[in-house]
């Protein structure tokens, strides 16, 4: 059956308050919307463990912002990504956009980090997206492809097994400008066509879920495209209401 995968990116917001707060609601409301829902809850690394034993027992999981690339040893203010999985991390962001600006993350990083990920069996949600002046100048195309081969060129042709893709547009993060639903369902296809390429990804099980300025206005028309597989929701899933209206549209789509 298939499901919409819904990641709830916090980035650095929230306090024990706020979170209590939003997961209580969100509590009261799975039994309805984790049907046709996947749902990934990503609080900064510090309330991980916090937010771990409020869903663990619901049908919630624990996503984790980033990851360092060293396992252990002398590297202080980093967290390994055997802490993440210790503390029941299921799926880690990998590549988003801030940080490759703010924190100069490279694509040979970012690929380092992703295979560390896979290693330890959990899930790597891989951000790929291009700058407003690539798409100004038509560039789009070839920045996703380069993104994405970067990481065969790492891990083979099998790279995108139980991985995850976030389509997210630099110019739409954080913008209230969010992509047209029809551009992102062509990117998509060409992500899933470009990924098939070596036809041994079983794409037939590839997310490929949409970012960038998700809100519950527009949820439902990236949602009823057939190659939008999910969302992954910046500031719109700050807000319990918000975020449980988008669960809602994206459950009354699937179970039509
Ligand atoms: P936004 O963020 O929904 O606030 O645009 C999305 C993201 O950065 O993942």
């Amino acid at each position: 059956m298939k499901k919409n995968f819904i990641v709830a990116n916090w980035k650095l917001n929230g306090n024990i308050e706020t979170i209590s707060n939003f997961l209580k609601y969100l509590k009261l409301k799975i039994p309805l919307y984790s049907q046709y829902n996947k749902i990934v809850i990503a609080p900064s690394t510090i309330y991980l463990e916090r937010v771990y034993r409020k869903i663990k027992d619901i049908n919630v999981f624990l996503g984790a912002q980033d990851v360092d690339i060293n396992k252990k040893g002398a590297f202080t203010g980093e967290t390994s990504i055997l802490m993440l999985e210790d503390i029941g991390v299921k799926y880690v962001i990998v590549g988003h956009s801030e940080r490759r600006f703010f924190h100069n993350e490279t694509d040979k990083l970012i690929a380092k980090k992703f295979g560390l990920i896979k290693s330890l069996n959990l899930i790597p949600i891989l951000c790929i997206g291009e700058s407003a002046n690539e798409k100004k100048q038509n560039k789009t195309e070839k920045i996703l492809k380069n993104q994405l081969d970067v990481i065969f060129e790492y891990f083979g042709e099998k790279a995108f097994i139980n991985a995850i893709i976030a389509y997210e547009p630099i110019w739409a993060i954080g913008t209230g400008v969010s992509a047209d639903p029809i551009y992102v369902q062509s990117i998509h296809k060409l992500i899933k066509n470009h990924i098939n390429k070596y036809n041994a990804n079983n794409i037939e099980k590839l997310i490929v879920q949409y970012g960038g300025s998700v809100n519950s206005k527009n949820a439902k028309s990236f949602l009823e495209q057939p190659d939008i597989d999910g969302l992954l929701i910046g500031s719109a899933s700050l807000m319990h209401k918000e975020f449980l209206k988008i669960l809602k549209i994206s459950n009354d789509i699937l179970c039509k």
